[in-house]
């Protein structure tokens, strides 16, 4: 078996993992990494290869991922390496790699797609182990094969890739990248930031290791076809949570199912909008992506509490949460025992979540962009496998709880 081969049954770490000099041990905590049997899976998935974002200013939005989210700028392509169309910057932390594309020329098609959509996600981009049988199998069940495989070579070896299409918009482009080991793809060229990390506040310490999951929002009535779209296509099973119940629908106004790959490291909840009293968040995005498209990517961290006091010295910009949620003798009771002190939670607006394999502690942020589309979640887990359901039920309620008090209910 190759290295990607092993890496897929959840058993061995990627080169990318490898490189961000991290365990399994510790995989299995920050992301719920778990062994499978990929011999039987007919869409073997090692892991997420990388998130590609559309940005209506790529240089000085991959200046943010430096200078806010304290990525790594590790390759680069563009005019001045031959590519006239487009600026690509190549961004890391941890094993989490980002990738973000602008147009340069006024036909760029990519300009087209950011008229439409705003900043996004394009791409979530898939490690394989073998991208022909992929595709073979994804055809086979009725797929739209968007690029057909074929090989892409430079100095640094080949790649092998292919594209399927999923959700909107958005595509899955799978790299079998076995017998290349350049600083991204073929026509990349390595590029080193300039950025001095050290000086940022929070210091030049990574502020998340992985991507946990990325979460796509689909049109109203539709979330079961993608939940069977990727039991069929990709072979991903569903994991324990959904938010389907009439409590959750009635605070939330959003229902979610959670597929994931056979390790585990490639995790995508699907949300639809549910009827309510008062307008989805899922209806908003959509009407401002214009279509489906990718929510939110959760970002793993081993702590939060220092990600998030760096991120918000750097002006991220956070949702808020009641005071009532921490006073709450009912949250309290059901989170039980965490690392640290509820006051520690409270003045950082952390939430709790539990469940019957342990807890996980999470925040959002506000919109990254101009439209109330894409944002991240900081996450940090211990044991739960969760996506944090309780939150949404005990947030709702607290709020109401303020509204009661103030007689508004
Ligand atoms: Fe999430």
């Amino acid at each position: 078996m190759t290295t990607s081969e092993i890496a897929s049954t959840g058993a061995a770490l990627t080169v990318d993992e490898m490189r961000a000099d991290l365990t399994l041990e510790q995989l299995r905590e920050l992301v719920g990494l778990v062994e499978y049997d990929a011999s039987r899976d007919p869409f073997p998935v090692t892991a997420l290869d990388a998130v590609c974002f559309v940005a209506g200013n790529a240089t000085q939005t991959a200046l943010y991922y430096q200078l806010v989210m304290g990525m790594r700028l590790e390759a680069y392509q563009g005019p001045e390496t031959g590519h006239r169309e487009h600026r690509s910057f190549v961004l890391r932390s941890g094993s989490a790699r980002f990738v973000v594309t602008g147009g340069v020329t006024p036909g760029s098609p990519l300009l087209d797609h950011h008229r439409r959509h705003g900043d996004g996600v394009v791409d979530l981009a898939l490690e394989v182990p073998d991208v022909d049988r992929c595709i073979a199998h994804a055809r086979s069940v009725g797929a739209t094969v968007l690029v057909e495989p074929h090989d892409v070579s430079d100095e640094h070896g080949t790649v092998r890739t292919a594209a399927i299409a999923t959700y909107g918009e958005t595509r899955h482009t799978l790299v079998d990248r076995s017998r290349y080991d350049g600083p991204y793809l073929p026509g990349y060229q390595a590029r080193t930031s300039t950025v001095e990390h050290a000086r940022l506040p929070g210091g030049g310490e990574r502020l998340f290791e992985a991507v946990d999951h990325c979460v796509g929002n689909v049109e109203l009535g539709r979330m079961d076809e993608w939940v069977e779209f990727y039991h069929r296509v990709m072979g991903f099973s569903n994991m324990a949570e959904f938010i389907g119940d009439d409590i959750a629908t009635e605070y939330s106004a959003l229902m979610s199912k959670v597929v994931a790959s056979g390790n585990h490291r490639v995790k995508f909840p699907l949300n639809e909008p549910a009827i309510a009293q008062k307008r989805s968040q899922i209806d908003e995005y959509l009407e401002f992506y214009d279509g489906a498209g990718c929510q939110h990517l959760a970002l793993a961290t081993s702590d939060i509490l220092r990600s998030v006091d760096a991120l918000r010295a750097r002006g991220v910009e956070f949702l808020t949460t009641p005071d009532s949620y921490y006073d709450d003798p009912e949250l309290r009771a059901r989170i039980g025992e965490v690392r640290v002190p509820i006051e520690e939670l409270k003045s950082r607006g952390i939430l709790v979540d539990r469940d019957e394999d342990g807890y996980l502690l999470q925040i959002f942020t506000k919109p990254l962009g101009d439209r109330p589309t894409v944002f991240f979640e900081l996450i940090e887990r211990h044991g739960s496998l969760g996506f944090g359901k309780g939150n949404f039920k005990a947030l709702f309620e607290a709020i109401e709880r303020e509204q009661e008090a103030r007689g508004n209910l």
